[in-house]
């Protein structure tokens, strides 16, 4: 059966079983709610007409109920009574790839979320708040679905306590899962009596036995690692290890295991191609002060990677030279370690930290756990990344302008999908590009009012002329990361459009413009960015920044701007890449979203000053001059003539001619409010609306004619 069939039948499904199967409130201590009204209870001979697809006994489901209580499967005598299913990888990335998606392969959830699966009765999956309307259209009728986000729905321990009787056994692989999380579990379980058991091998083997072709375990990346491009490093993987063991010694740690992938691309300055949005090489390292060891799968580094890393005839304890272990060794010798202290990453904000299973591998004695320090040299740019990133961020600007302005003559017709391919297929017409930084996401009208949406095949909206169209997007180019946040409008916007695009890019101007201290936090900084929007009754959700990697992930700790972070305090620094990303929702109606890359510069050691990275037009038809003061519209002045003095040269030397002077009209200096009066008087071009001149110094603009 094909894919589509498949999801028509879960939507017939879901129509027909939603309310009768799923019980709203999951506490099974009190009775269960009457059903809401909209479906006939099902009375006691009466059986549900349809079944799940899960319910067939070879659906992955199923057969993990069984593996669950036999032993060729769980290799104990014991069976278990449930069974957790993580989203993640052995390094908790966030968006792992196809290989690892063993939530979507058991329950079909393609998002984040932790699936629980009873031997005997429920399955349930809980998910963020902003996923869980995605995950019930999704899910078979199989599965609760459960807002993680909710404190008044049952905590995972809970809703397991309550299902399985005392002494009962719960399976889990804690590879996929942080320490703090797995102890949050072990904790909450314990009080039950019921147990907690790693079991690492379980649901690979069911997945690598799939018959079904359709669910067959995809094929890990065979694309073997390179160097970075050595001109965008600006230190040599030798300095690098030196700088780890210097910040090792001040922590007093002989030795640290690295299991963020990012952190192990930017320390051997090698690029993989094994995660989705993010070059990046699937290894382990652990760095002592007396050796360099990496732990990656057979075949997986290129002959220049391994001359550069010095990997041949590299005698123990040399600590000049790196050992390359088989990948899954990582756990057999980190419990066999003999250095005294290990440094065993914490999570931060966005990077989780080491896994359970990595964590409890190193002898209790020997293991402490503190943040890893490679996050802030990793944060902190050199001149050769600085000057990289605004390379790929050249490149990116050339391809969303032209994208930008091809859409204008054809988006009648076009779907948030079809738009999305078109911004995917034209980054890739520039040179050295590498892939997406992200899933592009394209949202119209009230899809772009849900800071969650997702178009998907079933929910694709199509474009028209009548409201707003926000893309954003993000390249990997071999020298950078780019992302970058536009809204559209290819009609006549409406008043209520352009106030709103005009508040959300005040608060674009309000962070770009900010020299804060370099002492401030960057959490602090966000009410600045998003004063404009709380004035208009506004705010959201989302933190308005993140750190951004070089030629890496495109969201990195250790800086936030999120005024609601009480714990992540972490001040910017030169050479540091924060994104900025405010946004306007107007529920059911349409959605505004800008957003830039900011480059940190220093005025003197006590003041920093940001530098817009990304240099794509914003939309002038959604610009409410009025609502501008001098100040912002100074600000959009000199952001549109760096535009047209970086990029213009590049659009001409791409021969993209007619998109150079698409660039141009959407770069043409506003007037300033205090000398606009001087213009009147001056020029005999006047009656020629639209043109610009300069008169003694300042720029007009004729509007109308007089
Ligand atoms: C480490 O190896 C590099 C490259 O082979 C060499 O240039 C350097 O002198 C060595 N350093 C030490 C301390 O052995
Ligand atoms: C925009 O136009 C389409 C097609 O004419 C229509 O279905 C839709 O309701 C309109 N949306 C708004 C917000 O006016
Ligand atoms: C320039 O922009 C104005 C609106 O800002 C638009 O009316 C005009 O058609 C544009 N001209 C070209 C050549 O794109």
């Amino acid at each position: 059966m094909d894919l589509w069939k498949i999801q028509f039948l879960f939507i017939i499904c879901l129509a027909a079983c939603h309310g009768a199967l799923r019980t709203p409130n999951v506490t099974s201590t009190t009775p269960a709610p009457t059903l809401p009204t909209l479906l006939p209870a099902p009375t006691e001979n009466q059986q549900p007409s349809i079944t799940c697809p899960d319910d067939v006994s070879t659906s992955p489901l199923q057969r993990l109920r069984r593996a669950m209580r036999d032993t060729m499967y769980t290799q104990m005598s014991n069976f278990f009574d449930a069974f957790l299913v993580f989203y993640s990888d052995e390094h908790l990335s966030e968006e792992p790839p196809a290989d690892e998606r063993r939530l979507q392969y058991i329950s079909g959830w393609d998002g984040a979320g932790t699936a629980v699966v009873l031997a005997q009765g429920e399955a349930a999956v809980w998910v963020s708040s902003g996923d869980v309307g995605r995950a019930r259209a999704s899910l078979s009728c199989s599965w609760l679905v459960i807002d993680a986000d909710d404190s008044g729905q049952p905590s995972i321990a809970e809703w397991i306590a309550t299902r399985i009787g005392h002494t009962g056994r719960v399976g889990a692989d804690a590879r996929l899962i942080s320490i703090s999380e797995w102890s949050a579990l072990a904790t909450g379980l314990q009080p039950s009596g019921i147990s907690l058991v790693h079991v690492p091998t379980l649901l690979d083997q069911l997945w690598n036995e799939e018959t079904d072709p359709e669910r067959r375990r995809p094929e890990p990346s065979r694309i073997v690692a390179s160097l970075h491009q050595s001109d965008c490093t600006g230190l040599s993987w030798r300095d690098k290890v030196s700088f780890v063991r210097n910040e090792l010694r001040v922590l007093g740690a002989d030795a640290m295991v690295v299991t963020a992938l990012d952190e192990v691309a930017w320390l051997l300055n090698v690029r993989g191609r094994d995660l989705p949005y993010a070059p990046l090489l699937k290894a382990f390292v652990v760095v002592s002060t007396r050796d360099l060891k990496v732990y990656v799968p057979q075949g997986k580094l290129s002959m220049p990677v391994r001359e550069a890393l010095a990997v041949y005839n590299c005698p123990v304890h040399n600590n000049n030279c790196t050992s390359i272990k088989d990948y899954s060794m990582i756990y057999t010798d980190l419990r066999r370690i003999t250095d005294a202290k290990v440094l065993i990453p914490s999570g931060g904000t966005f990077q989780k930290g080491a896994s359970a299973a990595i964590a409890q591998s190193v002898p209790r004695a020997r293991g402490f756990y503190v943040l890893s320090p490679i996050m802030y040299l990793k944060a902190q740019k050199t001149n050769a990344e600085v000057k990289c990133m605004r390379k790929a961020h050249l490149r990116d600007a050339v391809a969303m302008c032209t994208l930008i302005s091809y859409l204008q003559g054809m988006v009648k017709g076009q779907s948030e999908i079809s738009v999305a391919m078109k911004v995917d297929v034209t980054r890739a017409t520039q040179a050295n590009y590498v892939g997406p930084a992200m899933r592009t996401r394209v949202a119209f009208g009230a899809s772009a009012a849900d800071p969650d949406y997702r178009a998907t095949v079933q929910l694709n909206r199509q474009v028209f002329s009548n409201t707003t169209l926000v893309i954003q997007s993000g390249g990997q180019y071999i020298e950078g990361t780019t992302l970058v946040t536009r809204t559209l409008h290819y009609g006549d916007p409406k008043l209520s459009e352009r106030r709103a695009y005009t508040t959300v890019l005040r608060s674009l101007a309000a962070l770009s413009t900010l020299q804060p201290p370099a002492a401030l936090p960057a959490a602090h900084a966000d009410p600045v960015a998003r004063a404009p929007l709380w004035a208009a009754r506004q705010d959201y959700l989302r933190p308005t920044g993140y750190g951004v990697g070089a030629a890496n992930h495109r969201k990195e700790d250790p800086v936030v701007i999120d005024y609601r972070q009480d714990k992540n305090l972490y001040t910017l620094a030169e050479g540091y890449f924060v994104t900025v990303e405010p946004a306007w929702y107007e529920p059911g109606k349409f959605g505004i979203s800008l957003g830039n890359i900011l480059e940190v510069g220093a005025k003197s050691n006590e003041y920093l000053y940001f530098t817009e990275a990304t240099l794509v037009p914003f939309e002038r038809k959604l610009i409410e001059t009025s609502m501008l003061t001098e100040y912002e519209l100074t600000w959009l002045n000199n952001y549109n003539k760096r535009i047209r003095d970086v990029v213009g040269p590049e659009l001409k030397a791409q021969g993209l001619t007619d998109v150079y002077y698409w660039m141009m009209n959407k770069t043409v200096p506003y007037p300033l409010p205090s000398k606009q009066t001087k213009c009147k008087t001056s020029s005999a071009d006047w009656e020629k609306p639209g043109l610009s001149l300069v008169i003694g110094g300042i720029v007009c603009v004729v509007s109308r004619i007089l």
